[in-house]
């Protein structure tokens, strides 16, 4: 793997050695120095074109915690703004000895532009494209599902996949790069996958998606008995831009679609609820559902860091820094 762009990219066996090293990354942050040396001497530069809050600290956070240096790089206040390229705002980055290169882009495909355009030459690590992928969001997700599926919440067995689970992934399916990143991942690893949208809020040409489309909630708590049930963010801001209304209105997609207090009494006594965030609360999720007992929203946001160390740690430690303070899965 010389770089992460797609979660469609990633093998069944890519993706748990992903997953366990993601587990021994979590077991050195339980010590009271979490520094792994593994990364020192390499430049990590977070480049980020659109906002994020999860994502880039995260990214920062792990790659701080495997002693990277970390540069962050914000669209806003840069010569983006006077209309530098980003082949030229790439090769600059480079130039300054870039090891590593993590980007979100508004435009759905500027990492696969950027790792394959030749015009830098490290490992391009995707933080979100467009509509399109979102593919740390899929291995955070998987991860923190599998440690609820066969840790009880905890760490996972090492080579455990999805095998099995029934995940209903809600909402606006049409604008999510978390939704087609999840079914891509979770599939993979062997999860049955259900989508639940408006037919408004549903890409054209789903057909050749592995999973099962439905449109009623209550429908599909009722019939699939989900082991997890994941509201994705309406996105209205995608939905200006692409001269979209809100279809249906606020009001009327909270009442068919929010998870409530009531749809949360419906789910099987051991489902979890997602969420990537940041969450519309009252619209997709009601505040009973986002601050209840079930809800792994902030265990996600955790494991996101973890997920990250080991992507960081797999596509940039090379022979070098795996021969150091490699973590338990590959030592
Ligand atoms: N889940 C996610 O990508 O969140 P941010 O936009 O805050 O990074």
């Amino acid at each position: 793997m010389r770089h992460l762009l797609s979660a469609a990219d990633l093998s069944h066996a890519e993706a748990v050695d992903i997953l366990d090293t993601a587990e021994a990354m979590a077991a050195t942050q339980q010590r009271t120095i979490k520094k792994l040396p593994t990364l020192r001497g390499r430049t990590v530069v977070n480049l980020f074109f659109e906002d994020s809050t999860r994502t880039r600290i995260s990214f920062e956070a792990a790659a701080k915690r495997l002693s990277a240096d970390v540069i962050n790089f914000s669209a806003k206040g840069s010569s983006v703004s006077k209309g530098e390229s980003l082949k030229d705002t790439a090769q600059t980055l480079q130039a300054m000895g870039a090891d590593g290169v993590v980007i979100r882009h508004q435009a759905s495909g500027a990492p696969y532009r950027l790792a394959h355009a030749g015009w830098i030459d490290v490992p391009v690590l995707n933080a979100g494209d467009g509509t399109h992928q979102h593919p740390t969001q899929a291995l955070l997700d998987a991860f923190t599902l599998r440690r609820h599926l066969h840790g009880g919440g905890a760490a996972a067995p090492t080579g455990t996949d999805l095998a099995g689970a029934r995940v209903t992934i809600v909402g606006d399916v049409l604008h999510s790069r978390v939704a087609r990143s999840d079914v891509d991942l979770l599939t993979t690893l062997g999860a049955q996958v259900t989508l639940v949208a408006p037919p408004t809020l549903l890409p054209v040409g789903m057909e050749g998606w592995p999973c099962t489309m439905r449109y009623d909630l209550d429908e599909a708590i009722a019939a699939d008995a989900p082991d997890a049930v994941m509201m994705l963010r309406v996105q209205r801001e995608r939905m200006s831009s692409a001269g979209g209304g809100f279809f249906p209105s606020p009001l009327e997609y909270h009442r068919r679609y929010g998870l409530d207090g009531a749809r949360l009494r419906a789910l099987p006594g051991h489902a979890v609820v997602m969420h990537p965030g940041p969450m519309n609360r009252g619209l997709e999720i009601s505040a009973e559902a986002a601050d209840s007992p079930r809800s792994v929203v902030v265990e996600q946001v955790a494991n996101g860091v973890s997920v990250r160390m080991a992507v960081l740690y797999l596509l940039l430690a090379g022979e070098e820094g795996a021969g150091h303070a490699a973590p338990a899965a590959h030592a």
